[in-house]
């Protein structure tokens, strides 16, 4: 496994880290000793990032992941979240200091070493979409401050979704790390877009966050699991994915994750999922990659496609035209 900096922390993550989300869902709806075999065989295989959030399966993940931990004395990086909601935002810093001391609680650690923010952002305040304001943004992050003073916390970043230019003014903030979508589909966290690419732009964010020495750890790299190619969901994962930054279906994602065949069939990636995990591996400026896993196999398929590494050059030479093709104009 390669590990890499979380930008400016002492954190060494490895390449590839572990979802406990409810989009995967094997820490929330698995069967213990499936959750406890998976965890262990990350660890075994040097994944040493785990991701959870107090809201994936309200407390359940978290509850899940700090029992096995526990249970195997494991010394990895465990990151969560906070969500604020519009009811919190007269008492930003209780409700992050409540929340924090909930989720040191479930996870039964002494200190949490990555905080984020888990509500969407925006360059003023949308009620309609519950995202929250620049100042808001700020009080987040100072709480999360005054936290790691108190030895709660040691870093702390948040959630790269909302508006884009949003994004890109809070990576220049108080920040040490941002969760970015980006994936086969819409790849604009890490490469110019072409006039008229049909997904949102998020702007190189990562190139951005990564001359601002922020870390960046990508998330959507199956886009939610439509680049899997299939809509079949896992009876452990969420049944209904909203899409991040791409089509407005699932079903709409998995239909152009087809578009992509060829890396499998011309040699480039053993299948479709290899391919996009190691798409997201091949990003410099991303330190850790997270797959959602519904299942150990899932899991088994993704530590292969780690170890395989980056995709070549020549494959990512390709792209470009099939997200030209997204769009009818040429890629740049
Ligand atoms: N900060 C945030 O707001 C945020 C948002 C999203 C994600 N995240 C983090 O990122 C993690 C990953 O979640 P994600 O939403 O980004 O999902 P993802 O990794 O893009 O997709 C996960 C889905 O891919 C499918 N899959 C995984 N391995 C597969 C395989 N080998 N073959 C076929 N299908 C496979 C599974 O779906 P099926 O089994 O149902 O096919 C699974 O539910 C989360 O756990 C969380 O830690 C954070």
């Amino acid at each position: 496994m390669e590990y890499r900096t979380l930008g400016k922390t002492d954190l060494r993550v490895s390449a590839l880290g572990f979802g406990c989300g409810a989009v995967g869902g094997l820490l929330v709806k698995g069967e213990r000793s499936e959750m406890t075999r998976a965890v262990a065989r990350a660890i075994e295989s040097g994944v040493n990032y785990f991701d959870t959030a107090a809201s994936y399966g309200d407390g359940v993940s978290e509850e899940n992941l700090g029992r096995i931990l526990a249970e195997r004395r494991a010394d990895v990086i465990v990151g969560t979240k906070t969500r604020l909601r519009f009811s919190d935002l007269d008492v930003i810093e209780p409700a992050i200091v409540a929340s924090v001391d909930d989720s040191l609680r479930r996870l039964g650690r002494a200190q949490i070493d990555l905080i984020q923010l888990h509500t969407s952002v925006a360059l003023a305040r949308r009620p309609e979409r519950q995202w929250l304001g620049p100042a808001d943004f700020d009080a987040a992050m100072a709480a999360f401050s005054k936290l790691r003073a108190q030895g709660k916390v040691r870093h702390w970043g948040f959630t790269g979704t909302g508006e884009s230019a949003a994004l890109h003014q809070a990576i220049t903030g108080n920040v040490q790390a941002v969760q970015c979508p980006y994936n086969l589909l819409n790849p604009t966290a890490g490469f110019t877009t072409p006039r008229g690419f049909p997904f949102q732009d998020y702007g190189q964010l990562i190139d951005r966050a990564a001359e601002n020495n922020v870390g960046v750890i990508a998330i959507r790299i199956l886009a939610g699991g439509a680049l899997s190619g299939s809509t079949a969901r896992h009876p452990h994962a969420m049944q209904q994915v909203d899409p991040i930054g791409t089509s407005k279906t699932l079903a709409e994602d998995a239909a152009l994750a087809g578009r992509f065949g060829f890396l499998v069939d011309e040699g480039h990636a053993a299948s479709l999922v290899e391919a996009a995990i190691r798409f997201a591996m091949s990003k410099p400026g991303i330190s850790t990659a997270l797959i959602g896993v519904a299942t150990l196999e899932q899991l088994e398929t993704a530590l292969a496609a780690a170890d395989k590494g980056p995709l070549s050059a020549e494959a990512l030479a390709r792209l470009g035209a099939v997200w030209a093709g997204f769009s009818g104009n040429a890629w740049q």
